[in-house]
């Protein structure tokens, strides 16, 4: 099963149906179609993009469903999640998803940093409620995925084990820069 796929399966007996979420990276709209479908009309979804091209595919994605209402689509780096996000929704993120790297049939060379990711997911912990998910996949296989995937790994053996559990799901059977999933609970 690919890193995507299984993130979307941790995640989706997590939602009902009214929860507030953030995509951290919007891309084709894949994640938010699949967030807003489980969150609904009565839910929240902010997705960031640095890419005019995404943001508009996202919205072109869920302009057609009933959830459109629901998006808010941030034309933004998600390092600046903290300050985009109302201030009545800090600590009630349900689910927060970083699906890493370049826009797929996009410019390859737009793809997420080290360290703005480090400081996205940062913030996204804050944000995160009490059993908030957080999942975030990694792609080692191109020269800044490589190093993000490092950090990445690195910041989350760090973090407090009294304030976070976290699961790395990786196909040892792949080759050494397969993508792989991180996933963060909230305590
Ligand atoms: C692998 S794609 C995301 C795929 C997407 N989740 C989907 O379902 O189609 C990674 C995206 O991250 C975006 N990105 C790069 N740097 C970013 C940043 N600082 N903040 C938010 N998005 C960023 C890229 O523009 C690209 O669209």
């Amino acid at each position: 099963m690919k890193s995507t796929q299984l993130a979307h399966s941790l995640i989706s007996d997590k939602l009902f149906g009214g929860e507030v979420v953030i995509d951290a990276t919007a891309g084709n709209g894949h994640d938010a179609l699949f967030l807003a479908n489980l969150i609904g009309v009565s839910g929240t979804i902010y997705a960031f993009d640095v890419q005019k091209d995404a943001i508009k595919n996202t919205r072109l994605k869920l302009q057609e469903t009933d959830y459109f209402e629901s998006l808010r689509l941030i034309y933004s780096g998600h390092e600046k999640m903290r300050e985009s996000i109302s201030a009545e929704h800090h600590g009630r993120i349900a689910v927060i998803m970083f699906n890493l790297g370049y826009l797929p049939g996009g410019d390859h060379s737009i793809t997420t940093l080290k360290e703005t990711t480090l400081e996205a997911i940062s913030q996204g912990l804050e944000l995160l409620a009490p059993e908030g998910i957080m999942t975030i996949v990694c792609y080692p296989g191109h020269k800044e995925g490589k190093n993000e995937s490092i950090l990445v790994d690195e910041y989350i053996k760090k973090m407090d084990s009294n304030k976070f559990e976290f699961c790395k799901y990786i196909n040892e059977t792949a080759s050494g820069n397969a993508p792989f999933l991180i996933k963060i609970k909230k305590q």
